[in-house]
């Protein structure tokens, strides 16, 4: 069988509409389905928190907590992973900065998180990613390189900060030369980072993609808009210092520029994801919104097979609402695919008819809402 990450049980108290919710799961697929406004979505949210990160509707941590009561909220989970089950406990207590996490009972760190438990997930707001902004996709893209490498999200973090700081120091002459050197060199060596990490994710999903056999469409990704360098990963170590290099002399360079614009224009940050469907040869802006869809169900899934492959474990996989866009022939098929990865899957849709063509296996569970308390209906 598949080495994949599954999350065994999982207890959700005070999360959103969730006083106090209990799935057991054994590992099995999860179909959650019931009426508009039940608590589905907040299941996978909640699921979501197990990886690094602010979860699949990027909330601060205080929106969590359930109204009006606002104590604070927890998610816990016994995951199974290929070096063993672990127990996270994730929770949020009213003054604290952001959540917090425990892994076996000890203090630990979103990115030590990230080496434990990977998800990916596809929802409804992701639908509109192919024509609305381009910090989506890099976001999208993003969320695919923390899949590879859990420090990314401080790698970003810190390109980020030294990039606000370089800012700062531009809009205050006269210029102080050594410090400004010093952090675009910082800001060369971070942003070539990001740059090859973005590289080799969507190398490893073009192999994922190459390799295996789907009835969903292919997609042909790269990076583009203003920051779109070549990088050579028959040799990324070599491509990586010599990006720092150039992207530091740009920076250098671009001191004037930037200063009148109130910010900096060249680097990662500046970069976007282009996919053509291949099929078609149309770039998937121009793509129906079926075939926009189509598109990104199989991203995930060549995502998940990229991540099986890599770390050895196939990831989580949260498809909120997905069921209901795919006629019953492609919804069977997507079944089909998630069985092959050996992926936990868990899965929303209003109705249980949705779930007709998933394994027997799998747990299907009906949630109502009363009285905004979300609860798991117990046939
Ligand atoms: N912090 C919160 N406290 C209490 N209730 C909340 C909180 N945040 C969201 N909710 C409630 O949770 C409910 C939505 O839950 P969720 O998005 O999981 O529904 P759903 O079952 O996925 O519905 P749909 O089928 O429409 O997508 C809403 O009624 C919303 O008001
Ligand atoms: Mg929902």
């Amino acid at each position: 069988m598949t080495r994949r990450t599954a999350v065994l049980d999982l207890t959700l108290s005070h999360f959103r509409s969730w006083k106090r919710g209990r799935i057991d799961t054994g590992g099995a697929p999860v179909a959650l389905h019931g009426p508009n406004g039940a608590g589905k979505t907040n299941v996978l949210e909640a699921v979501s928190l197990l990886a690094p990160g602010r979860g699949l509707r990027r909330a601060p941590a205080p929106e969590m907590a359930r109204k009006p009561d606002e104590i604070g909220w927890r998610v816990a989970a016994v995951v199974s992973t290929p070096s063993g089950e672990i127990e996270i406990d994730t929770r949020f207590t009213p003054g604290d900065s952001g959540r917090g996490v425990q892994i076996d009972g000890k203090t630990a760190t979103q990115t030590a998180l990230g080496g434990h438990v990977r998800t990916v997930w596809l929802t409804p707001a992701m639908d509109r990613l192919w024509t609305e902004a381009a910090s989506d996709r890099r976001r999208f893209l993003d969320r695919m390189v923390l899949g590879f490498d859990a420090h990314h999200g401080d790698t970003s973090i810190a390109y980020e900060k030294a990039m606000r700081q370089r800012n700062r120091l531009l809009s205050e002459p006269p210029w102080d030369q050594n410090w400004l050197d010093s952090l675009e060199a910082q800001l060369a060596r971070l942003g070539a980072r990001i740059a090859r990490g973005r590289a080799e994710a969507l190398a490893a999903l073009r192999e994922a993609q190459d390799t295996a056999e789907t009835s969903f469409p292919r997609a042909d990704l790269a990076i583009a808009g203003d920051f779109a360098p070549e990088i050579d990963l028959d040799e990324p170590d070599m491509a990586e210092t010599g990006l720092a290099v150039d992207l530091a002399r740009a920076l250098a360079e671009g001191r004037p520029r930037d200063a009148a614009a109130g910010r900096t224009l060249t680097g990662p940050h500046r970069s976007d994801l282009s996919a053509i469907y291949a099929a078609k040869a149309m770039p998937a802006a121009a793509c129906s919104t079926g075939e926009q869809k189509a598109l990104l169900i199989s991203l995930c899934l060549a995502n998940a097979r990229a991540l099986a492959g890599r770390t050895g474990a196939a990831p989580v996989l949260l498809f909120d609402e997905v069921a209901a866009h795919l006629d019953a022939a492609r919804r069977a098929a997507l079944y089909a695919e998630i069985a092959a990865l050996g992926a936990q899957a868990w899965m929303t849709g209003t109705g249980p008819e949705l779930f007709d063509a998933l394994g027997a296996d799998a747990l299907r569970l009906a949630v109502t809402e009363e009285g905004g308390v979300s609860s798991l209906d117990p046939t």
